[in-house]
């Protein structure tokens, strides 16, 4: 064995999804954030294209980032679908958190890798920083959903066209006890192959 499996099996086991409203406001310093986004970038990626770009918004941009977050869902939501709960939710989480990684989605320039695949390895990198980020004693949060995903997010972060973001992730120090987690037992969820 090269390293702790237990120890790696612990991290792995231990990531949880912690929401920006349960972070304190503490604030997250650069070498941290470099080491979570640094490891981030360790991730498989077909072909090495790289395809991940991070927007960091920490300080005051997390207030530009609250106020797009506010007029984009009243942009693109229908006014019966509208809730108040859901913009303040929208505008709250920057200012709720220390730092947040819009996570950029670059093509490849030469169009081999499909954007399938360009996905898949951003989601390993944002594995990765979550994985970071519960060795450090932070809360994660990957946040989706239109808003985040969706062409104005694209043009208000200055991403090429074609490219996309694909959420944001929240991070700051939990004010809450570390949430258990539940998976489904490992026989609900395989088929061995053996003959
Ligand atoms: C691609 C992706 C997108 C997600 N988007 C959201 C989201 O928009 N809102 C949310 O509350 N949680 C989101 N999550 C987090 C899941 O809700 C969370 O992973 C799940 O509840 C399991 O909890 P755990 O991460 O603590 O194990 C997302 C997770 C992934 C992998």
């Amino acid at each position: 064995m090269r390293y702790s499996v237990s120890e790696l099996s612990d991290i792995i086991r231990d990531r949880r999804t912690i929401p920006p409203k349960d972070f304190t406001d503490r604030v997250v310093h650069r070498d941290i954030i470099e080491r979570v986004l640094g490891n981030g970038t360790w991730a498989p990626n077909h072909g090495l294209t790289q395809p991940w770009r991070f927007h960091v918004f920490s300080g005051v941009a997390r207030q530009r980032l609250a106020d797009f977050m506010g007029a984009e869902y009243t942009r693109i939501t229908p006014p019966e679908k509208f809730l108040q709960r859901k913009l303040e939710n929208a505008m709250q989480r920057p200012l709720q958190s220390s730092v947040v990684i819009a996570l950029g989605l670059a093509r490849d320039p030469k169009g081999k890798i499909s954007e399938l695949e360009e996905q898949l390895a951003v989601a390993c990198a944002v594995q990765n920083m979550h994985l970071t980020c519960t060795a450090y004693g932070l809360g994660g949060f990957w946040g989706t959903g239109g808003v985040v995903t969706g062409e104005g997010m694209r043009r208000f972060l200055g991403l090429a066209e074609g490219d996309r973001c694909l959420g944001l992730f929240y991070m700051g120090y939990p004010a809450v006890e570390w949430p258990k987690g539940y998976r489904k037992p490992l026989p609900d969820v395989t088929t061995w192959h053996e003959e």
